[in-house]
């Protein structure tokens, strides 16, 4: 049994997710349309993620921000190693990694940059008092003036009806020890046999077995990081708010991009409510929507030295910031998915929007301009809420290299069946989710194949010669009929989605 891991889940790696929130471009994006200054995050800077797990997330970033300097921490040495293999396989000189806790963390806090931004994303729930008490004493120690926290964690009162289904879960572990992942479907077993027989805990909470529906789905390493640990508290806003206050950070607003509108984002009559009561009381007003949307999951992004952008200010940085599309136009739902269901979008305003990105990036003066009225609200809401389902993102003019050497790996890792989901895309300063399709199709461009059939048959080849074969549901495709497959998949999207791809730097 280990000693060092304080009570954390080390017997099982976590999952290798990229977290798209964490992206500077996203943050300062985040900053600019809630009217907020951040740090540039587009020449030099430090960033930090505490608890960076497989390091994912930080070596995507690392690669699309070759001037800036990357750190990442965590305690678990094996998640540390897999992280600086992907670093070196992608020659990213830029990232930093420690096999530190957050104790280490603090003890080595005088020899590391004072950074611009501090990220703990899945950290703050999972770890002890003590834990959280480091990593507040951290970024007090070590984030600039100015600087910059993305913090997420479980919140109430969301988690209040489910907390003691997660008590259950580490109770029954600590009863069966066994490796944790493998302990989960044991568990799952017992909840569902509990609910079967109408064990009152499942009848009198109804929503427990729905959401729990949701999570099982996840692969059993992530479940067990999330509900076997031996420490575990969903908090109020207001609790964090508190701590964070001890290392003089405020509020600045949810990385969840939706969340700030209050229209899109809340039951009908609550935003009028709210304006009422203490409208000037941020965090007040935060909790008070967390009850409308009993909400389980924040991403809260504070700042060290909170200034209100002026509105000419806002307006000049947001006029000349350059947007661009993520999938082609055919591809793009007005329809956007927030905490109280999909809130829909007004097609006068979003159409043109659209058919002017269609064409090409462009600025924000260029898009307020397609709008009727050239009403600057509407425009600013429109793009808030197309960044937020990532259909479209702000886009810089530099492509560093080191991102096509990211993609090159991450390609590689497809083929050799241990996908990482994503694609970087150095304009846009970010990763992309990409399906096993989306991988193929980049292999067989940087191999420089160009027809439906060229690239296909890259595909299948290159798949077949891992051992692999093609995915269609069930079925395993092998020879022509998987080419045939991935020309009728990739063929009719091919111009739009490689021109897209070429706005984002990617090819
Ligand atoms: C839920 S995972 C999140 C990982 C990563 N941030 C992500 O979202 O993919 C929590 C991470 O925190 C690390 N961790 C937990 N307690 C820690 C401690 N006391 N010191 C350093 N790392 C810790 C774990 O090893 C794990 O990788």
């Amino acid at each position: 049994m280990s000693t060092w891991n304080e009570g954390y889940t080390t017997d099982v790696q976590y999952t290798s997710f990229f977290h798209a929130e964490l992206a500077p471009s996203h943050l300062e994006f985040a900053s600019l349309a809630n009217g907020f200054h951040a740090p540039n995050l587009q020449g030099k800077f430090a960033y930090c993620e505490l608890g960076c797990g497989q390091g994912v997330t930080l070596n995507a970033l690392a690669a699309v921000h070759p001037q800036a300097n990357f750190w990442g921490l965590d305690f678990n040495p094996s998640q540390i190693v897999n992280a600086q293999r992907m670093a070196d396989a992608a020659g990213l000189e830029n990232v930093q990694l420690r096999d530190w806790s957050f104790a280490q963390a603090l003890e080595h806090a005088d020899e590391l940059p004072r950074f611009d931004v501090i990220v703990l994303h899945g950290i703050l729930s999972w770890v002890s008092d003590t834990n959280r008490q480091e990593l507040v004493s951290f970024i007090d120690r070590t984030l600039k003036p100015g600087g910059l926290v993305y913090a997420s964690y479980n919140a109430l009162p969301g988690w209040a009806v489910m907390a003691p289904l997660r008590h259950l879960a580490r109770q029954h572990y600590l009863r069966n020890p066994k490796r944790s992942d493998l302990h989960v479907p044991d568990f799952v077993k017992f909840a569902d046999v509990m609910n079967e027989v109408s064990a009152l805990y499942f009848k009198s909470n109804p929503s427990v077995m729905g959401r729990f529906e949701t999570m099982r789905k996840q692969p059993p390493a992530y479940l067990a990081h999330e509900f076997l640990n031996a420490n575990w508290r969903g908090f109020y806003v207001n609790e964090i708010a508190e701590q964070f206050g001890e290392a003089r950070l405020d509020y600045l607003a949810s990385a969840t991009l939706i969340e700030n509108i209050p229209a899109a984002s809340l039951p009908p009559g609550v935003a009028g409510l709210l304006q009422q009561h203490m409208p000037e009381d941020r965090i007040w007003q935060e909790l008070a929507k967390d009850y409308a949307n009993n909400k389980m999951f924040r991403r809260d992004l504070y700042c060290r030295g909170l200034n209100h952008l002026n509105a000419a200010d806002q307006g000049r940085a947001l006029a000349k910031t350059l947007f661009a599309l993520t999938a082609p136009r055919s591809a793009v739902k007005i329809a956007f998915q927030g905490p109280v269901g999909e809130a829909g979008g007004a097609p006068d305003v979003y159409n043109p929007i659209l058919d002017l990105l269609e064409k090409g990036a462009a600025t924000f003066a260029q898009i307020v301009a397609t709008v009727p009225g050239r009403d600057h609200a509407k425009a600013l809401q429109a793009v808030i809420l197309l960044v937020h389902s990532r259909q479209v993102l702000p886009i810089t003019n530099s492509v560093p290299e080191s991102a096509g050497a990211l993609n090159r790996f991450l390609v590689d890792a497809y083929f050799e069946g241990s996908s990482y989901h994503i694609i970087v895309a150095p304009r846009a300063r970010t990763a992309l989710n990409a399906a096993g399709n989306d991988l193929i199709l980049l292999g067989a461009l940087l191999a420089g194949k160009k027809t439906p059939k060229e690239i296909a048959s890259y595909g299948v080849e290159r798949l077949a010669s891992n051992g692999r074969a093609l995915r269609h549901g069930d079925k395993a495709l092998q020879g022509t009929a998987a080419v045939e497959h991935l020309v009728s998949q990739l063929g009719p999207e091919l111009e739009s989605r490689t021109a897209v791809w070429r706005d984002l730097g990617i090819i």
